[in-house]
């Protein structure tokens, strides 16, 4: 791993030391040097990740709190510890409040699941039209189930939440409020104290789906006081298949398990079952033993580096990049939030976003297309979908040049 590394914000990164710790990006995409511009989607991984995981396979690997043998006691020691540093990272009060799942999209199913057991017809969810379908489509199948009722906040045609209304949709039905702290088609960045004290203030559960913000900003559960946040291993250089809940511990330990089977219990027999305690009740079956040990070295990884670091640099490249863009003929910006991080959502002119992410691939530029999973914002802009180039702090400024180089021989081919 790279020797200097930068802990405050007003410095800026070692980012070509950094880039040498990420192998794939050193490499050709048709003929190009690779321009890899879509960690909203997915990140890429350091060396040092790749090798926590091949060395936990090669060394430790073993069946977690079962065994006890030499191995399943590493396993479980690789597992927990990186629980840890997750309870760290997020700045959780206990390791009770962590529970590992397969991703933000688990996260959220085990709440609605959960949580939503005790839910009745005529209850109310609010959610916002920014929301990507992991934070929609779990509450939907809630709504069907039991007739729970969703509220959503509209957006302003720059990508922003109107929030005029909103402290008169909660009212004593109310009981959950689930929102993105960024929007991953956008890059809104949302303004979560305007959003979760009114519903703190009022008694209700509120649900934070960090997927987007965890890769880009330090994040502090407890200054959030929220109830639950939800993120993704794979968007912030970890593994995928695996990502975590934080839960507050008071909430959760009044939640129902949600998926049955090892680990979760205490005892089983045929005339009744007890549940284990937090967080294992709510981690059914053998987990994801080397995803754990590999989101571990990612976290250590960031927190070398420094969040708000990230953060800085990665806004003055977004800046660079917005300007650069919006320098561009035909160039349609969607999403002109105030607030942003990561994300530059893009139409140019009429090509469709998949011909044009085609082209960009063929000169090296990996950006998605389409609708991000985030249908209802394609709807607001009255648009099928967008092309999509989304930043790491190891996107450098030729990144973004190559993107635009790549964008101008797009207009020259398609008009
Ligand atoms: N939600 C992920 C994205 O924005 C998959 O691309």
């Amino acid at each position: 791993m790279t020797a200097i590394r930068n802990q405050t914000a007003t410095t800026s990164l070692d980012v070509e030391g950094l880039r040498a710790d990420f192998p794939i990006l050193h490499q050709q995409v048709n003929g190009h040097r690779l321009a890899y511009l879509d960690s909203a989607a997915s990140s890429q991984r350091p060396r040092a990740v790749i090798d926590a995981i091949t060395h936990y396979y090669e060394h430790d690997h073993a069946n977690v709190h079962r065994g006890v043998h030499t191995l399943s006691h590493r396993a479980t020691d690789a597992y927990e510890g990186a629980r840890e540093k997750v309870r760290s990272f997020l700045n959780a009060a206990s390791t009770k409040e962590i529970v590992f799942t397969r991703g933000t999209t688990e996260a959220i199913n085990l709440v609605a699941n959960s949580l939503g057991a005790s839910l009745r017809s005529g209850d109310e969810i609010v959610l916002t039209e920014l929301e990507h379908h992991a934070n929609i489509v779990p509450w939907q199948m809630l709504a069907e189930r039991t007739g729970v009722e969703l509220r959503v906040i509209p957006i302003n045609d720059a990508g922003e939440l109107i929030l005029d209304d909103y402290p008169d949709m909660l009212n004593s039905r109310t009981r959950l409020v689930s929102v993105a702290q960024v929007s991953n088609a956008l890059g809104t960045i949302n303004p979560l104290d305007r959003i979760l004290r009114p519903a703190r203030d009022r008694g209700i559960l509120t649900l934070v789906d960090g997927a987007q913000a965890i890769p880009h900003m330090p994040v502090d559960v407890r200054a959030l006081d929220c109830d639950f946040y939800a993120f993704s291993g794979h968007k912030m250089c970890g593994p995928t298949g695996i990502g975590a809940l934080y839960a507050r511990e008071a909430v959760l330990s009044e939640l129902p398990p949600w998926q049955g089977g090892g680990d979760m219990i205490l005892t089983v027999s045929f005339s009744g079952t007890t549940y284990n305690e937090l967080p294992y009740r709510f981690e059914a079956g053998t987990p994801n033993i080397a995803g754990a040990a590999g989101l571990g070295a990612a976290i250590d990884y960031l927190d070398n580096i420094g969040m708000a670091a990230i953060e800085n640099y990665e806004a003055e490249l977004l800046a660079y990049a917005t300007e650069a863009m919006a320098a561009v003929q035909d160039v349609q910006l969607i999403g002109t939030a105030e607030q942003k991080a990561g994300v530059l959502s893009f139409n140019l002119d009429a090509i469709h976003a998949h011909d044009l992410g085609t082209i960009l691939d063929h000169q090296g530029v990996a950006i998605r297309t389409g609708h991000h999973c985030a249908m209802p914002v394609m709807e607001h802009f009255g648009i099928a979908g967008t092309a999509r180039a989304s930043l790491a702090f190891y996107n450098t400024r030729a990144d973004i040049d190559q993107l635009i180089e790549a964008l101008q021989v797009a207009r020259e081919m398609l008009r």
